[in-house]
C-alpha cells in the first residue's frame, strides 16, 4: 500500500488525508478500538463483574437475559461458567480493541468485534425498542467497514504489506521466497509481544480493581423467589369486587392474578415474579406493605436487579439505580421511574398483582 509522509504544513493535511488510501476508516478504527479497550478494562478493574452474587455481575446479567433473549436457551449451560465467560469476553474485547487500534490482524480483530457485538445485541440489547436505540447493533455494522475494507494506512498490517512488497522487489526473480523465516519470526515476536502486553495490562488493572473493591466493599443482592417467579406461570386469582386500590396489603379476595404466598417475601426483601409476560418484583418494606414494579429498565429495556443492602434496583447495563420503595430514578440514564404494579394480600396469605 502506497502512502506518503504527512506534509510539514498542517494546512495541507486534509488534502493529504484524502489522498492517503484507507484513511477514511481511521476515525472509525480509533473509536471502535478505544471503546473496546475501555470496555475491557472497565470489566477487568471491576471484581463485582465476575462475582456470582453481585447483581451487576456477568452471572446476573446472563440470568436476566435468559428471560427475553432469542438465544436464552444457549445461555443456560454458559451460566454455570459465568465467571469464565466474563473473563473470556473481557480479554476478547481487549484483543479486538488493541488489534483495531494498531491495525494488526485488523480484519480478524474486526470479525471478533462483530461476533461480540452480535452476542451483546442478542442478549442485553435484545429488549431495547426501537432496535436502533441500542448501541450493539450499530457496533455490529460499524465493524463491517473494517472487515470488508481492511484497516487502511497507519496500521501494522499496511506496514508489513509494504515490507513484503519491497522484499519481493529485491529478489532476483521477483517471486515470493518459499519460506521467509525472518518475517515469520518477526510476526511471531509481534504477536507474542501484543499477547504479553494484553495479559500483563489486564492482570494489573484487575489487581488494582480488586484493591479498590476491597477497600470500599460491595453490595450484594438478596431476594426470595415467589412461587410465581420468573419462568413460573401465575395462576388466575379470584373475581371479588373489592380489589386492591393501593400498594398496601388489603384482606379479602383481591382482584388480579395470584403470584404466590406473602410468606415467600421476608420483610425488607423482594421476590421476582412474572406479570402479564413481564418480569417484575414484589418488595416488602414492612410486614403489611407490598409494592410491585416492572423489572424492565426505562432506559434501554434491560432487566434490573434488587440490591438488598441499599433497597434499590440496579440496572446491569448502564448503571441506572431506582428506589425499591417508589420505583423513582435515583441516578443513571433512565428517563422514567419503573412502572408500578399494585400488590394486595388476600386473607389466605396469597399475594395478588393487579
Ligand atoms: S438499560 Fe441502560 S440503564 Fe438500564
Amino acid at each position: 500500500m502506497e502512502f506518503s509522509a504527512p506534509p510539514r504544513d498542517w494546512r495541507a493535511w486534509p488534502q493529504w488525508l484524502r489522498e492517503t488510501p484507507g484513511s477514511n476508516v481511521l476515525v472509525l478504527r480509533a473509536f471502535l478500538g478505544v471503546t473496546f479497550v475501555v470496555a475491557s478494562l472497565q470489566k477487568l478493574a471491576n471484581p463485582a463483574f465476575f462475582r456470582a452474587s453481585d447483581p451487576t455481575g456477568i452471572e446476573a446479567t446472563m440470568k436476566s437475559a435468559q428471560n427475553f433473549s432469542p438465544i436464552g436457551g444457549l445461555l443456560g449451560p454458559a451460566i454455570h461458567v459465568a465467571t469464565l465467560v466474563g473473563v473470556v469476553i473481557a480479554f476478547a474485547e481487549l484483543a479486538v480493541g488493541l488489534g483495531t487500534l494498531l491495525g494488526f490482524r485488523a480484519r480478524l480483530a474486526a470479525g471478533g468485534g462483530m461476533v461480540l457485538s452480535l452476542m451483546f445485541f442478542l442478549t442485553v440489547s435484545w429488549s431495547t425498542t426501537p432496535y436502533y436505540y441500542g448501541a450493539d447493533i450499530v457496533f455490529f455494522f460499524a465493524w463491517t467497514a473494517i472487515v470488508l475494507g481492511g484497516p487502511g494506512s497507519f496500521s501494522v498490517d499496511a506496514w508489513l504489506e509494504t515490507r513484503r512488497t519491497e522484499a519481493l522487489k529485491a529478489t532476483p526473480t521477483g517471486k515470493r521466497p518459499a519460506v521467509d523465516r525472518r518475517a515469520a519470526v518477526r510476526k511471531m515476536g509481534i504477536t507474542a509481544g501484543l499477547a504479553t502486553f494484553a495479559a500483563v495490562f489486564g492482570g494489573m488493572t484487575s489487581a488494582v480493581g480488586r484493591l479498590v473493591s476491597n477497600s470500599s466493599g460491595g453490595g450484594t443482592a438478596s431476594s426470595a423467589t415467589l412461587a410465581g417467579g420468573p419462568g413460573a406461570s401465575p395462576t388466575t386469582g379470584g373475581t371479588g369486587t373489592t380489589g386492591p386500590t393501593g400498594t398496601t396489603g388489603s384482606k379479602g379476595t383481591p382482584k388480579g392474578r395470584r403470584i404466590g404466598p406473602a410468606s415467600d417475601v421476608p420483610v425488607g426483601s423482594a421476590a421476582p415474579f412474572t406479570y402479564q409476560g413481564v418480569s417484575a418484583y414484589v418488595v416488602r418494606p414492612q410486614q403489611a406493605q407490598f409494592v410491585g414494579f416492572s423489572r424492565i429498565c426505562t432506559h434501554e429495556g434491560c432487566t434490573v436487579n434488587y440490591v438488598h443492602s441499599t433497597q434499590q434496583f440496579l440496572c446491569p447495563c448502564h448503571g441506572s439505580i431506582y428506589s425499591a420503595l417508589t420505583g423513582d430514578v435515583i441516578s443513571g440514564p433512565a428517563p422514567l421511574p419503573l412502572p408500578k404494579i399494585s400488590i394486595a394480600e388476600a386473607t389466605d396469605g396469597q399475594l395478588y398483582a393487579n
